[in-house]
């Protein structure tokens, strides 16, 4: 099969196409025949050696969504032909509150959904809703889930908040501010460019701040007014920033780091303001299940960035890398 594998750590240039050994389906894993993967930003940091327990050569990716093509033993073979999504939350564990040890994500270490062809476990299969095109279908797992986590299961956004969104133009971020206005939400987003919180007004949002002017705390606030939670996934000085955004009794829903570390953590604002700081990450099968159900046929649609052929990858992790994107970058897989 066809597959983009990264050998080495480094640029966009070290995802090179290659030809593989098609992948066979052990016990309770079916082989999906992929028609569009999705990159998100986990295989940046994987493509530039920083993410933790890196394993190499490697297929990334995610993100998928395709046809079942062969079934292991303990599958029902009845499922061959069936166009699902996956969810890429692999062993989630038994409780809803959080992960297990044996959690992990599809595409590191297993090889991932760059590629014609995957394995994965039976039970991270979910049907493709029929009013998706695959590249949709594709766009939503990992972002999707992600955002579902902290805007509804750990926020708990709910009608009448005033939400931020930090980072609009992220693949997370744009999920978020679709399911914070389904719920009713008022939105304010930030963003380094103008012209992406133009495009999020088109899609609901209230208002926005460039984070580049450095007053964006203030600007934002008199815009928005109160405000009742924050989900950033920028971390650093976007964190930092946030807590000062944050009415009293707020709540900031934290699923990334993109900036780094916060250098000078003022955590008397977290006490005094009694702030509620709720981390999170990707979602369990329940958060999953019940995401995809947004997504019915009168329901929410992927922000879809744009669509490079699998073979395209480079080019489409370097328009990542220089943040040109607003939502999801796909891979169509031919
Ligand atoms: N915990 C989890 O389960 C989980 C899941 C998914 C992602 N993540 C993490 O979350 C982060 C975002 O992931 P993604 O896939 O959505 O990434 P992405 O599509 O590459 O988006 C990253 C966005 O970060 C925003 N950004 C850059 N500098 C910023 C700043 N100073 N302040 C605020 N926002 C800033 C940019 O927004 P603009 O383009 O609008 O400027 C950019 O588009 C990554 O660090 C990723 O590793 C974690």
């Amino acid at each position: 099969m066809k597959a983009i594998v990264l050998r080495s750590t480094g640029g966009p240039e070290t995802l090179a196409l290659e030809e593989m050994p098609e992948p066979v389906p052990g016990v309770g894993e079916v082989v999906v025949r992929l028609k569009a993967a999705a990159l998100n930003h986990r295989d940046a940091w994987i493509r530039m050696g920083k993410y933790a327990g890196i394993v190499l050569p490697i297929i990334p990716g995610s993100d998928g969504a395709g046809v079942i093509s062969a079934a292991g033993s303990g599958v029902d073979a009845s499922l061959i032909g069936h166009e699902i999504v996956i969810n890429p939350a692999l062993e989630w564990g038994a409780s809803a509150r959080c992960q297990g040890d044996q959690f992990r994500i599809l595409g590191l270490p297993d090889n991932g959904t760059y590629a014609e062809y995957v394995t994965v476990p039976a039970r991270n299969i979910i049907p493709k809703p029929k009013w998706l095109s695959f590249d949709e279908a594709a766009a939503i797992p990992l972002a999707g889930v992600t955002a579902y986590r902290a805007v509804v299961t750990r926020a708990q956004v709910k009608e009448g908040d005033t939400v931020v969104i930090t980072g609009i133009g992220g693949g997370v971020a744009t999920f978020a501010l679709l399911m914070a206005k389904q719920r009713g939400a008022r939105v304010f987003v930030t963003s380094g460019s103008e012209e992406k919180i133009e495009r999020a007004l088109t899609l609901g949002a209230d208002g926005g701040a460039t984070y580049k002017d450095e007053n964006w705390v203030k600007l934002l606030t008199a815009k928005a007014g109160c405000v009742d939670v924050v989900i950033d996934g920028a971390g650093g000085t976007s964190f930092d920033a946030a807590l000062d955004l944050l009415s009293p009794g707020g709540r900031i829903a934290i699923y990334g780091a993109t900036l780094g570390p916060v250098h000078e953590l003022q955590v008397r604002r977290i006490f005094w303001k009694q702030l509620t700081v709720l981390g999170s990450t990707m979602g369990s099968p329940e958060d999953f299940e019940n995401m995809i159900a947004l997504f019915g046929k009168d329901g929410l649609r992927p922000v879809i960035d744009s669509v490079y052929p699998l073979e395209r990858a480079a080019e489409a992790h370097r328009r990542m890398d220089l943040q040109e994107q607003f939502g999801k970058i796909v891979l169509a897989i031919a």
